[in-house]
């Protein structure tokens, strides 16, 4: 009988002061504070302060870590020039792991792995990965780039920048939202790929590299890309029905539905379906947010039971395309949240820094002969 925690499920790995989550009771905290009031009244920017300091900025404060994000928004021109080399056909997820990756080599000290340095680097990145996708996107729809705006904050700049107008005060303010409801989430696999290479004392950037490679795939951050697809596939609200059913019938998953953690409704996706809701219907997208609904309605009927809900990344996705995202782009705008996090969660690694080295259970044979080449 094996003794290998499959998937590491219920494995207590790491201590981190950022975010409390309830699975059962449906509860995420950040720094003690529920998501919930966070999304609504927060901002992406003071979100990130709390995150890195594990206290609410004082309004001087926020101002000052603002001033130092924003004035890290322009990438160096070694970055465009890079930018301009990906193939107009890449995944925007390769581009941005590509793009942070290099980053380090135009950093002096990449390796520093003292806390200023790594907070430094953090914010560096976190400032600099909204133009990655931006210009990436413009450039393969043969736009130039946009220079970021400098005194826009987080949301509004990316929107601008992709683009190539400021956003409504709606539009920023949603984007926003998602990125306050993304930026952080206990011992997630992108994360905890994060955690492990920062624990052998490599640099950031490989983390964050890391990270958003683990963040790709489809039963990760990927899941948002999945949902849309899924409801792009279904013509109209009546073929809802049998879509789901056939799905569940065949046991195929449903992106966007269940979680490791949560067995209860997961909190990010309260606000995030108010969110999708409204503005699908100030966009003309109204039967999108029906056929999402619908199929809320089914899965609650047939597997609620079984602790399935809708995660993040199921409203997400109306969210997304209402506010004009094209589907690629869905989860890189999870990674642009997230970095927040994996910095944060970097920071914590090192301050008590273990190497994360678990064991694997060996199953299989022994005592084999060794059999030369030309005899096997
Ligand atoms: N649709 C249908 N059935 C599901 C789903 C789903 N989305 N998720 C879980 N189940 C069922 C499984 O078939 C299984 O049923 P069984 O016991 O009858 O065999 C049971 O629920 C448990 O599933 P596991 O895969 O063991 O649960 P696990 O904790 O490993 O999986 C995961 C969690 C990967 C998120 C899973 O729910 C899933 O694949 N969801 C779809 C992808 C998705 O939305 N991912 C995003 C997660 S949130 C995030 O990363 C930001």
């Amino acid at each position: 009988m094996s003794t290998a925690s499959k998937g590491l499920e219920g494995v207590v790995a790491a201590e981190t002061e950022m975010s409390f989550i309830d699975g059962e009771r449906g509860v995420l905290e950040y720094v003690g504070i529920a998501i919930d009031p966070l999304a609504r009244h927060s901002t992406f920017e003071e979100t990130v302060f709390l995150l890195w300091n594990k206290r609410l900025p004082r309004r001087a404060e926020l101002d000052e870590f603002s001033r130092s994000l924003r004035g890290l928004y322009p990438i160096s021109e070694s970055t465009a020039a890079l930018i301009r080399a990906m193939p107009a056909d890449a995944q925007p997820m390769h581009v941005l792991r590509t793009i942070v990756s290099a980053l380090a080599l135009e950093d002096p000290a990449p390796n520093a792995t003292e806390p200023d340095a790594v907070r430094a680097k953090g914010l560096k990145i976190l400032a600099q990965a909204p133009a990655i996708v931006a210009a990436f996107d413009r450039q393969r729809r043969g736009l130039d780039p946009v220079a970021p705006d400098s005194s826009a904050s987080f949301a509004e700049n990316f929107l601008w920048m992709l683009n190539g107008e400021k956003p409504t005060p709606t539009m920023a303010r949603a984007f926003d939202a998602c990125m306050i409801l993304h930026a952080d989430h206990g011992l997630n696999a992108s994360t905890f790929t994060c955690r492990v290479i920062i624990s052998t004392l490599s640099d950031i950037y490989s983390a964050i590299t890391g990270a958003i490679g683990a963040l790709r795939g489809p039963l990760h951050g990927g899941a948002n890309e999945g949902v849309m697809v899924m409801l792009n596939e279904i013509p109209s609200v009546d073929a809802v029905e049998p879509y789901v059913m056939g799905k569940l019938q065949r046991k195929e998953r449903i992106m966007g539905f269940g979680h490791r953690v949560y067995k209860a409704y997961d909190p990010r996706a309260v606000y995030l379906k108010t969110l999708a809701k409204q503005l699908a219907e100030d966009t003309g997208n109204a039967d999108l947010y029906a056929k999402s609904s619908k199929v809320e309605e089914i899965m609650e009927r047939e597997v609620a039971a079984k602790g399935i809900y809708p995660n993040v990344d199921f409203y997400s996705a109306t969210t997304y395309h209402s506010i004009g995202l094209k589907l690629d782009l869905f989860t890189p705008m999870f990674a642009l949240s997230r970095i927040a996090g994996w910095t944060g969660h970097a920071l914590e690694q090192l301050e008590a820094n273990r190497l994360i080295r678990p064991k694997a259970e060996y199953v299989g044979p022994h005592d084999q002969p060794y059999t030369p080449i030309d005899e096997r």
